[in-house]
């Protein structure tokens, strides 16, 4: 008669046991182990493996980790905003930012993909200059820093406006934009997309 009630007692020992570790799985914040899995809802559009097929959405595959921590914690306290980014945003918990943070920034690089070729001698490499101090010899990005290295081209061109008009600001970026025209912005997106 003692069986039932000892076994009653361990499965709710054990049940308690898993409550505990599940809990602390959501209490974990920050924890790049603990976050949700957002791959799907994510992807839906910026790519099942975080290479965006639609130019206006950014690729996060490869992305420099620290750098997409730094953007998901802007989008969720309104810093930066986007209608795209917001239903979405506010339902993320610090574990779920750091985990999707890790994972993307693991993923095959967004320069695996090729987006156009970009002939040789076309003008936008030479205003590169200016950018290559922060983002790497091949704007592969590190630190805080994003890689612009494969990016789609609109996006990065829609970017670059927005320092300009300061819309976005970050320390050393909107000056280093500002005496750029139009055409050079463009001209400059389109090679950075094009970096391997
Ligand atoms: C409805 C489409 C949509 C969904 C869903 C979406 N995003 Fe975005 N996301 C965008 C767009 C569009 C931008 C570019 C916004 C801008 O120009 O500021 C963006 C920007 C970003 C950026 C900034 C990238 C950079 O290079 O600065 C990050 C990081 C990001 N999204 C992560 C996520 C994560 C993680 C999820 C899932 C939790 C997600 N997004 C869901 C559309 C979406
Ligand atoms: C002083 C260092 C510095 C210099 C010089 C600099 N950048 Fe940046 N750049 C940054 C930092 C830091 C960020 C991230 C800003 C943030 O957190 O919003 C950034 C962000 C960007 C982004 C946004 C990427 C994205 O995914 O949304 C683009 C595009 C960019 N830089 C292009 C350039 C270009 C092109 C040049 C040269 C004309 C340049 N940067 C020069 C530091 C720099």
């Amino acid at each position: 008669m003692l069986e039932f009630p000892k076994r009653w007692l361990g499965a709710s020992v054990c049940a308690l046991f898993v409550a505990v570790i599940l809990s602390g799985m959501v209490a974990g914040a920050g924890d790049p182990v603990t976050g949700r899995d957002y791959t799907g809802a994510c992807g839906s559009c910026h790519g099942s493996k975080g290479i965006s097929t639609n130019p206006m959405i950014p690729s996060l595959a490869g992305q420099d980790r620290s750098y997409l921590v730094g953007q998901l914690q802007d989008y969720r306290q309104g810093q930066r905003r986007h209608a795209a980014m917001e239903g979405i945003i506010l339902t993320l918990t610090d574990g779920d930012i750091a985990y999707m943070a890790t994972h993307y920034a693991k993923q095959a690089s967004m320069a695996s993909k090729k987006q156009f070729i970009f002939k040789k001698g076309e003008e936008g490499e030479r205003f590169y200059k200016a950018c290559k101090g922060c983002h790497g010899d091949r704007a592969e990005g590190r630190d805080g820093i994003p890689r612009l290295a494969g990016q789609q081209a609109v996006y990065l061109e829609r970017t670059l406006l927005a320092y300009q008009s300061g819309e976005r600001s970050a320390p050393g970026m909107n000056e280093v934009v500002i005496p750029l025209t139009p055409e050079q912005v463009k001209a400059l997106s389109r090679f950075l997309s094009s970096l391997r």
